[in-house]
């Protein structure tokens, strides 16, 4: 059998360089809460960018960065696994059926993300693609004014207003805080799959004896017969 050694261009820019930018992103959005409310957003909005270029990327990217090249079946995904856990090498020249799977969960883990996280933040602050548009919020005033109005022409008494109003407050409240729970329920899954991605690297590099870090870095991959 012959073993014809080439090297392969496997990452283009756009997988490589997103790659990296999403890395410093997430972990930038993850760390910057709170307090530095405005590096958070813009850090999310570049993780909300990447996501938006890397989805169109699968359909009209490069070979291997197409999601048909790397969405497998559950059992090539645990055929995969297995044969991790026995240490058995496998060559793919881009993702594994298993590391194919991760960047799926990956990619719909950080959506649900920041799809969250953009609605929190129409909500706190009205900031945002998902905020109220001014005419949008003037009706809201108008038509809150108009109640108050008519309420003030009822002879309802004063405690039953701030009872109602009080009523109006919590569901604003218990609004944001639905929002800003799913939005850190979803970053630290997001978080817990990071890991678990990084793990996969780490121990399909050992097994499979390549060096996929480099080559998500240099985009180029040296591969022969065994590779499929
Ligand atoms: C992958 C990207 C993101 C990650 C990892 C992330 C992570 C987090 C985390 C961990 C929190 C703290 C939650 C808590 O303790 O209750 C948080 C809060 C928040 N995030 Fe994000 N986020 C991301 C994207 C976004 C985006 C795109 C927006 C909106 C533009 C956003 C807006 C907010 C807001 C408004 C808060 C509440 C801050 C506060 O009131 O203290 N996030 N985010
Ligand atoms: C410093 C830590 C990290 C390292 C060393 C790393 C390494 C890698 C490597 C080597 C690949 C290619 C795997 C293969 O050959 O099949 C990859 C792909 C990927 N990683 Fe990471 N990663 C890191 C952090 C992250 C983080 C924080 C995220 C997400 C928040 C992430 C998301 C992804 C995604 C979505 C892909 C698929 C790339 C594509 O097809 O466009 N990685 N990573």
């Amino acid at each position: 059998m012959t073993n014809d050694k080439k090297t392969l261009r496997v990452w283009d820019p756009v997988v490589r360089i997103g790659h990296w930018t999403l890395v410093i992103a997430f972990f930038t959005a993850y760390f910057t809460e709170d307090d530095f409310m405005d590096l958070h957003v813009w850090a999310g909005y570049v993780v909300t960018a990447y996501l938006l270029i890397r989805i169109l990327w699968g359909f009209v990217g490069g070979k291997y960065a197409r999601f048909s090249n790397f969405i497998y079946s559950p059992s090539q995904i645990i055929g995969c696994l297995k044969n991790l856990i026995t240490r058995k090498p496998q060559h793919y020249i881009g993702h594994n059926p298993a590391g194919g799977a991760m960047v799926v969960a990956l990619l719909l883990s950080l959506a649900a993300t920041t799809l969250t996280g953009l609605k929190l933040y129409a909500v706190e602050d009205n900031k945002g693609p998902f905020a109220v548009s001014a005419t949008q919020a003037q009706t809201h005033i108008q038509s809150t004014s108009l109640i108050s109005v008519a309420n003030a022409a009822d002879d309802e008494d004063d405690d039953e207003k701030s009872e109602r109003n009080g009523n109006e407050r919590r569901i604003d409240k218990e609004g944001e805080e639905f929002w800003e729970e799913l939005h850190e329920v979803f970053a630290n899954l997001t978080l817990l799959l990071v890991f678990l991605h990084i793990l996969g690297v780490a121990v399909s590099s050992y097994i499979d004896k390549e060096k996929l870090v480099k080559v998500m870095l240099t985009g180029k991959k040296d591969v022969d017969d065994t590779y499929q």
